[in-house]
């Protein structure tokens, strides 16, 4: 008798994203410790969010895994190669069923982050609109399961429609 749950793996049409990579500005203009509070602050509202379950219990120091990849990514250095080794960000997500209404609850807790991002951080403003077309493109890519027709059993499913 078998009693594991299937799952199909979910490919994104068109593979990986051909999204413009982020501005090398970003972290001349922020440096470290602003991506560092800003990925803290992320993960307080993914705390927040119902991904909650897939996220271990220590938030902080996971946002600092996901800092340290930002970091590279905004022009700084490759600070999340150096520890954890070559990103394969598709393949790190795969553990997570990470369907499309996951995507867009990501997505909101990031966007509310970054509409204080420019005052907290020091977030150049001109380069909003090119990070969050990053992330947008980017996060696609991070789909790794169909969406189900059952919706998840909470009233954030709703703001989603
Ligand atoms: C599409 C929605 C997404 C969801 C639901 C999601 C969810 C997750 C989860 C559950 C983890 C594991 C946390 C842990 O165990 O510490 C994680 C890690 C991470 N995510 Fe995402 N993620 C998403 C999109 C993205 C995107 C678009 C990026 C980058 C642009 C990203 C970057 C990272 C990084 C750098 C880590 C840390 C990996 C590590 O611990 O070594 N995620 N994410």
């Amino acid at each position: 008798m078998t009693n594991h749950t299937q799952r199909t793996i979910y490919v994104p049409p068109g593979g990986p994203p051909r999204v413009a990579p982020p501005s090398p500005e970003i972290y001349a203009q922020m440096g470290e410790a602003n991506i560092f509070a800003m990925l803290e602050d992320l993960y307080r509202e993914l705390e927040q969010s119902w991904l909650r379950p897939m996220f271990p219990s220590d938030m902080v120091a996971a946002s600092h895994r996901s800092a340290a990849f930002f970091v590279g990514l905004l022009g700084g250095p490759p600070l999340y190669h150096q520890r954890y080794g070559n990103p394969m960000m598709r393949a790190r997500h795969m553990p997570f069923r990470i369907d499309e209404a996951a995507r867009q609850e990501w997505l909101a807790c990031f966007d509310r982050v970054l509409a204080r991002a420019p005052d907290k951080y020091n977030f150049p403003p001109a380069h909003l609109p090119g990070f969050r077309a990053f992330l947008e493109g980017f996060s696609g890519w991070m789909v790794n399961t169909a969406s189900d027709a059952s919706p998840p059993a909470d009233d954030n499913f709703l703001e989603l429609q």
